[in-house]
């Protein structure tokens, strides 16, 4: 387990062991750690993560609930970060999908865990966790956060959709739509993941940025911009004449991504389990839920997710 970065105590797993279970959308059962739903099979690097993770200055943090945008949010940071090293005619997000080129603290890539301190900086780093679990030094070391969120509605149809690629027939779409509405999914509930980080974004916006998933469909161009701008790296005015930044939406786009051979054909190794890169692209579009979801699910899910979030000015 060390050798995986997991550094397992005997105090983490009788903790582990003590804390409340609840099914969840995937095989492992979820179990709740200071106030959110983590698989239970993660939380042995969660925990070690706390304990070692030393968090640099220089480093930038991708924070998303899964199915809000993640895949894309690596992609443009990383073409982002990286647009001085590559040309786009030999890029490496046309050979490798983006979860190789940016990896998550909490996730085993190719059956490893990443050696952190073995990435040179910047490091671009990525993760599904609440502010609250991400060890304390995060917010000491001043480090830049990036937070994408999406309309719920959209969440929970687009994760069951991927929870049914990986394991088809495990759970209806009514099930699961009650599971997320109560809350049980993983980092969830997703209304709590969201606030912890709005209001981390209003009381250090110079360190955390907030974006929605709809707001960058619609302005790509504006907002690949200002993540720009956020993290140090604007687009000079010889750039901007270049299309630099057009060439970067362009190159992320959902149509470019999901055409290249790697993202149709590759998987990724997630400890056991195989996930093939196409699983990660299914439409790209805002509001697809209302092909799935009933009006009533709809409103349903809204009126919870408004109630969560009442007094703390961030809407859907
Ligand atoms: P849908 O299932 O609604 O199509 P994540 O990357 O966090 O796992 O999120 C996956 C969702 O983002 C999927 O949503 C997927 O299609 C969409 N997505 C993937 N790449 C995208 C891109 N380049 N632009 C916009 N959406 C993208």
């Amino acid at each position: 387990q060390e050798e995986r970065g997991e550094v397992s105590t005997k105090e983490h797993s009788d903790l582990l062991s003590s804390l409340p279970k609840h099914k969840g959308f995937f095989a492992h059962p979820l179990r709740m750690y200071k106030g959110f739903w983590v698989h239970e099979n993660m939380l042995p690097r969660v925990m070690a993560l706390q304990d070692h993770f030393k968090p640099r200055p220089s480093d930038l943090i991708l924070v998303t609930q899964p199915k809000s945008g993640t895949t894309w949010l690596k992609a443009l940071l990383f073409a982002i970060m990286n647009r001085t090293n590559y040309t786009f005619a030999q890029h490496p997000l046309l050979t490798r999908n983006p979860h190789a080129c940016v990896l998550f603290l909490e996730v085993p890539f190719r059956h490893r865990f990443p050696d952190l301190e073995a990435i040179p900086p910047p490091r671009l780093l990525a993760t599904h966790l609440p502010y609250s679990i991400l060890p304390s030094s995060v917010a000491d070391c001043g480090c830049r956060l990036v937070y994408l969120c999406r309309d719920p509605k959209d969440v929970v149809v687009s994760l069951w959709h991927f929870a049914q690629k990986l394991k088809p027939d495990t759970m209806g779409l009514s099930e699961a739509f009650e599971l997320f509405c109560d809350g049980f999914s993983f980092s969830g509930p997703i209304w709590d993941h969201m606030l912890e980080y709005w209001r981390e974004s209003l009381r250090r916006s110079e360190k955390v940025l907030f974006l929605k998933y709809e707001e960058m469909m619609t302005e790509p161009v504006g907002n690949v911009r200002r993540l720009a701008e956020f993290v140090g790296r604007p687009f000079s005015e010889e750039e901007e004449k270049d299309g630099v930044v057009e060439e970067i939406v362009q190159l992320c786009s959902f149509e470019k991504l999901s055409n290249m051979e790697v993202n149709k054909k590759g998987v990724y190794e997630v400890g056991e389990t195989t996930v093939p890169h196409e699983s990660f692209f299914r439409k790209g579009k805002v509001g697809d839920w209302a092909n799935h979801l009933s009006r009533e699910m709809g409103e349903a899910l809204d009126r919870i997710v408004q109630e969560k979030l009442a007094g703390s000015g961030l809407t859907f």
